[in-house]
């Protein structure tokens, strides 16, 4: 029996691309740049599945002309850029990847925590810049953690890592989201429960983790960047969106908050240009899961659901609209 199709539309490990090839005839992008939209229809159009990534829109209009698509697998935690509803309604599995990019991406939003609350990037200009002359005592302060209050908003996988390594930091944590996290693992993070507005206004540091959804939309807005003390920082390591970037830079600029850490913008991948100008945020280009091992992870997942889905079988990463 002939082998289905499965389009892959960027460059992935070439774990992943050797299992999809024992199930599939594959047609792979070996470039890291997303498809255009006609480039993307004409590679999918008579696919049996898809292995996306984030940089790909899947909408209505782009399933309508892939008629024999069974799955959408993505490789990413995050599906935003996948309309689930309408894939459900064109019979279109859609499978995300969760959990194996958690570490990953815990570390790195405490990364640009530590990189912006201890002015690791401006330090390291100066010493480029041949500024080091001699041992500051009274240049480049920044803050303590060790008692400081980590905010952390969405407290799913993601979260609950980030506020594991708060603790280790000595801060305190505080959380909120949709639901309460059960008291075994409130107690084991000493993680406290608030709403919105408790952590607004008492995080040192807040660390956004929530999916962007039509409801997370500018979680974080000017109302709710005012609530936030002129010493507190903001880490955005989920998605730009959630973030009003505009209110975000009025923020920063008049001494709303004291500094921020972003690896996600709201019109990624361009960057409201101001804050390219300000030293007191820490920029990077979504690379939270980008270690060797998670990307692998991550693809052999996407890999993984493909296969089942396209074999009959349940995906085991199943995304329900
Ligand atoms: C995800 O998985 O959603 C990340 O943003 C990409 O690493």
């Amino acid at each position: 029996m002939a082998k289905p199709t499965v389009v892959v539309t960027r460059a992935i490990p070439r774990e992943a691309l050797e299992l999809l090839a024992r199930h599939f005839v594959v047609d792979a992008n070996e470039a890291d740049r997303s498809y255009t939209p006609n480039e993307l229809i004409s590679h999918a159009a008579g696919a049996d599945a898809l292995v996306a990534l984030l940089t790909d829109r899947i909408d209505d209009a782009f399933l309508a002309r892939c008629p024999n698509l069974k799955v959408v697998a993505n490789v990413a935690v995050g599906y935003d850029n996948i309309d689930v509803a309408a894939a459900s309604r064109r019979n279109v599995l859609v499978t995300n990847t969760p959990g194996v990019l958690t570490e990953a991406t815990a570390d790195f939003a405490f990364a640009l925590l530590l990189a912006v609350v201890r002015r690791i990037v401006e330090a390291d200009r100066y010493v480029r810049e041949g500024r080091f002359r001699e041992w500051l005592m009274m240049g480049l302060h920044g803050v303590d953690l060790a008692d400081r209050t980590l905010g952390i908003a969405g407290f799913g996988r993601i979260g609950q890592a980030v506020a594991r390594r708060g603790r280790a930091f000595g801060m305190k944590v505080i959380y909120t989201g949709n639901r309460r996290a059960p008291p075994t693992i409130e107690d084991a993070l000493a993680a406290h429960f608030v709403d919105k507005a408790t952590l607004l206004a008492d995080s040192d540091v807040l660390s956004l983790h929530v999916p962007l959804t039509p409801a997370t939309r500018h979680y974080l807005g000017a109302d709710e960047l005012a609530q936030m003390r002129p010493t507190a920082y903001v880490i955005n390591t989920a998605r730009g969106p959630v973030i009003d970037e505009e209110a975000l830079v009025r923020a920063l600029r008049s001494g709303g908050i004291r500094g921020a850490g972003l690896d996600v913008f709201e019109r990624e991948p361009e960057v409201h240009p101001e804050l390219i100008g300000m030293t007191n945020v820490v920029l990077a280009p979504h690379i939270g899961s980008a270690t060797v091992e998670t990307r692998t992870k991550m693809a052999m997942m996407a890999a993984e659901n493909a296969i089942a889905a396209v074999s009959g079988a349940t995906p085991p990463n199943l995304v329900r609209a």
